[in-house]
């Protein structure tokens, strides 16, 4: 069976997409996360959606070629706005700012939901995300980093529970089960984010700018790479 040619940062989905579930994949561009998924036998089936008409078309051009038209539906949707009558059950956004995701999720009502389980994957700031996940009652179940041509990319895996929570600076940027599992990665993506934040806190101190808050993350971060 020949598999698309799916990138370590979309099978980051994989441990955390439900087996035998029905997915909805907003933003799918060229749907290769949904064709992996059913080709696989991971999904039971799968809507591939998309904002704009041109990714789409690719998207069902593929879906074709590898003759899964009657597993894989596509949809013109801004975001969720058009998948409910789909029913998925698991959702997947990937390749998006983190600011867009978070609009995503909180422009339908249904998505608190706490059968539903979400999956994301925020390009940039997966703070913003982060904090809206606290704000508005979402759980994280579990988180991951990947990396692939040098970049390092989050995934997060959530769900609706209701309960509102904080995270300290740190963990909102980087994930409080990224530090706790302290592997390779974080140290890196860490050691990166002191880097810049040295940076802007100096330029901040130049031009007489609070940089509290650069400071908070960097006083944290020195904590774990003593
Ligand atoms: C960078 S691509 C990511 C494609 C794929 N998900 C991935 O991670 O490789 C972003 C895709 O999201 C789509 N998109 C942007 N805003 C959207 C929205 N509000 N609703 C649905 N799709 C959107 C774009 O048209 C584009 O195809």
């Amino acid at each position: 069976m020949t598999l698309p040619p799916i990138s370590k940062r979309l099978l980051s989905a994989l441990p955390y997409v439900r087996e035998g579930t029905f997915l909805a994949d907003i933003g799918t561009d060229h749907a290769y996360l949904p064709l992996y998924l059913c080709l696989t036998g991971r999904v039971r089936g799968a809507v591939a959606a998309d904002v704009r008409e041109g990714p789409l078309a690719v998207a069902g051009a593929n879906i074709r070629a590898y003759g899964l038209e009657d597993k894989i539906t596509t949809c013109l949707s801004d975001g969720l706005q058009r998948i409910a009558p789909y029913a998925p059950e698991d959702i997947t956004v990937f390749g998006m700012g983190g600011e867009l995701i978070a609009s995503i999720l909180a422009a339908v009502p249904w998505t608190k939901d706490p059968s539903l389980r979400f999956v994301l994957q925020p390009m940039t700031k997966p703070e913003t995300l982060r904090q809206f996940l606290d704000l508005e009652g979402f759980s994280v179940l579990g988180e991951t980093l990947t990396k692939e041509d040098g970049r390092i990319y989050q995934t997060l895996v959530v769900t609706y529970d209701g309960q509102t929570r904080t995270h300290s600076p740190l963990a909102l940027l980087v994930g409080e089960a990224n530090l706790k599992r302290r592997d390779s990665l974080l140290f890196e993506l860490l050691a990166r984010h002191q880097k810049t934040l040295a940076e802007i806190q100096a330029a901040k101190a130049a031009a007489g700018v609070d940089a509290a808050y650069e400071c908070a993350l960097l006083a944290e971060i020195k904590e774990i790479l003593l």
